[in-house]
């Protein structure tokens, strides 16, 4: 599967393909600008830039504009995520080191110890924490004066974010899925720092199976200059990234494997639902969190695939994208109405 978790090369060459300034990043306009603002008026004011909060679904981008606003702060960055800290000691031993105006990239921030978060809180809002000394009745807490910093915050589940969390952040920043056009932008920006040839139809091509996601078109263009490179001439057009990614089960929906198994279970062994989680995945051999979390979301997004309280249907679109007809009749238990006519 194509875009199973990045292994090291992949990980590797993402970082290369970062854009380093505002400038350099593509779409997002109104976080942007947004963005952009903030930072020019704190740059102006010779302040630290207000706490940031990036929210959005995986490789939209969201670890690269961290970067990019310590870049155009001129400020160092320091990176640790919210699994990476068990205790709220933890928190204390890296605040306690930031420098004046440092970035603090905390991301899955979402995933943070309560401690640790209620300790964050008082950080951001007063630049101050409070480290305890010794335990039981006569632990004391002792006040810690911090360097004013940017702690720039990104998940992919704002709504799990306790409230107070989030509103100590002074701006938040949603970002979207890319539009193809986007998504052809970067892919040529990519091929370029490559040294790839790529044409505009196959840039397009590669750019409709993405996802609305950078760091898929990245990935894909990769397969596809692998593909070109052994079984063509080298250059990504039209026809080899349409081979490549047949070779690679990438349709021209962007559905993979996974994607196309879950739907063909749901039709064929279901009828098209509805069918309760746990059943799909056992008839797809997948785990429920790998259905739920990894297939479903895109499934849905495109329209494909709705989950009811009675289970998991499929639209009359995904009939039509797996090459058959919906039925006429509802679905035993009656979707009608559910999708109109
Ligand atoms: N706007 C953009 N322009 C160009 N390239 C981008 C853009 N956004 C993301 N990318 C590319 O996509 C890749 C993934 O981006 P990034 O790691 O920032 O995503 P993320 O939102 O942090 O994902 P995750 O939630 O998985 O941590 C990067 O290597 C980067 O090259
Ligand atoms: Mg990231």
């Amino acid at each position: 599967m194509v875009d199973a978790a990045a292994d090291r090369d992949d990980l590797a060459v993402e970082a290369a393909l970062r854009p380093k300034d505002l400038g350099e990043f593509v779409g997002q306009t109104r976080v942007r600008e947004q963005l952009d603002l903030v930072l020019r008026a704190a740059r102006a004011r010779g302040a630290t830039a207000d706490h940031v909060l990036l929210s959005g679904a995986p490789g939209l981008g969201k670890t690269t504009l961290s970067m990019i606003i310590a870049a155009e702060m001129g400020a160092p960055i320091r990176i640790t995520s919210g699994p990476a800290i068990q205790h709220a000691g933890d928190l204390a031993a890296i605040l306690s080191s930031l420098t004046e105006g440092e970035v603090l990239f905390l991301d899955e921030i979402h995933r943070m110890s309560r401690p640790a978060e209620e300790m964050l809180y008082m950080a951001m809002e007063d630049f101050r924490v409070d480290v305890i000394v010794g335990k039981g009745p006569g632990a004391t807490a002792i006040p810690l004066e911090l360097p004013p910093f940017t702690l720039v915050g990104a998940t992919t589940r704002a709504g799990l974010l306790p409230p107070p969390l989030r509103d100590r952040f002074g701006f938040t920043g949603h970002m979207e899925f890319y539009a193809p056009a986007e998504l052809e932008r970067v892919l040529h920006r990519s091929a370029g720092l490559l040294g790839v040839h790529t044409t505009d139809e196959g840039a397009a091509e590669i750019a409709g199976r993405s996802r609305g996601t950078p760091r898929i078109a990245n990935r894909l263009l990769r397969r596809v200059r692998d593909y070109a490179q052994v079984r063509a001439d080298g250059v990504v057009n039209q026809e080899s990234a349409a081979r490549a990614l047949a070779v690679y089960e990438v349709d021209e929906r962007g559905l993979d494997r996974l994607d196309r198994a879950v739907l063909l279970a749901l039709l064929k062994l279901f009828g098209g639902g509805p069918v309760g989680l746990a059943t799909l995945a056992v008839a797809v051999g997948e785990e429920r969190e790998t259905v739920e979390e990894v297939a479903e979301p895109f499934l849905v997004r495109e329209g494909l695939l709705a989950r009811t309280p009675r289970g998991r249907v499929a639209t009359p679109a995904a009939w039509r994208h797996l090459g058959m007809e919906p039925p006429q009749q509802p679905a035993p238990g009656g979707q009608e109405g559910l999708f109109g006519t």
